[in-house]
């Protein structure tokens, strides 16, 4: 037990747990992204899905609590390695060097923060309904949860539209440098892996924008309603 412990807060340790939690809120993140596209297959099928999801019971609460506590590890380890590397380079970085990272990379820890936030707040708006407690009362002609109204009606407020697509912006940032770094933990980065691993995590990062982006997008336009 002290040695895992000792483990952690060695340095690569933190970073470690960061890459491996990283990954599973990535899957998570992918997952979630293809079900929520299902908007644009309409109602019948959005509602099918959350129901489908609903009716998991305890696999739900299970699955929903291994994520937070996913969540908390990632949360935890990267304080851990901010503070390492800050301890490590008290000056910042000198301008040439500055120039060298990606916008991406200095700025992981902040817009994981605003990540942080936004799922605090997309938790309280749609799966809580703390600011909109009319949202689980919707209900479709089956009788099942209206998720698709709830999401339709949600992104009818353009202030809150907007703020999720400014925050899929920000996951798309945290994302792309996040899967850099990981292929940077994994060993990935001599001469030969740069070129390839350079690219993906800024394509995996598009990706994952549009598909968010593209509901409020949709509702604010007129194309989803
Ligand atoms: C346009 C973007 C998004 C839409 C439309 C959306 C939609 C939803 C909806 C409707 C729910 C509640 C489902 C239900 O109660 O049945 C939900 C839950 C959730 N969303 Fe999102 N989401 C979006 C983006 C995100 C992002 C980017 C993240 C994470 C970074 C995220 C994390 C979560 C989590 C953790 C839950 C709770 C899961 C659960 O209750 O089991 N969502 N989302």
């Amino acid at each position: 037990m002290k040695q895992i412990a000792h483990w952690y807060l060695s340095s690569i340790g933190a970073k470690l747990v960061m890459a491996v939690t990283g990954v599973l809120l990535f899957g998570f993140v992918l997952g979630h992204m293809t079900g929520n596209l299902l908007m644009f297959a309409g109602p019948d099928a959005m509602n099918a899905y959350a129901h489908f999801l609903q009716e998991k019971g305890m696999l739900l609460l299970a699955v929903r609590a291994g994520l937070l506590a996913i969540f908390a590890v990632h949360i935890a380890s990267a304080i851990r390695v901010h503070r390492q590397n800050r301890a490590a380079r008290p000056e910042p970085y000198a301008v040439s060097s500055y120039l060298v990272t990606t916008y991406a990379a200095r700025t992981i820890f902040v817009s994981g923060l605003i990540v942080l936030a936004f799922v605090i707040y997309h938790l309280l708006h749609y799966t809580l309904g703390v600011t909109n407690p009319e949202f689980l009362r919707m209900l479709d002609p089956q009788g099942r949860r209206d998720v698709y109204g709830m999401v339709i009606t949600g992104f009818t407020n353009r202030a809150v539209a907007l703020s999720y697509i400014v925050a899929m912006l920000l996951l798309s940032s945290h994302l792309s440098h996040g899967l850099t770094s990981l292929f940077q933990t994994l060993g990935l980065h001599g001469p030969k892996f740069k070129p390839l691993v350079n690219k993906v995590g800024p394509a995996v990062a598009i990706v994952i924008f549009i598909g968010f982006a593209s509901i409020p997008l949709a509702v604010l336009s007129g194309r989803l309603n």
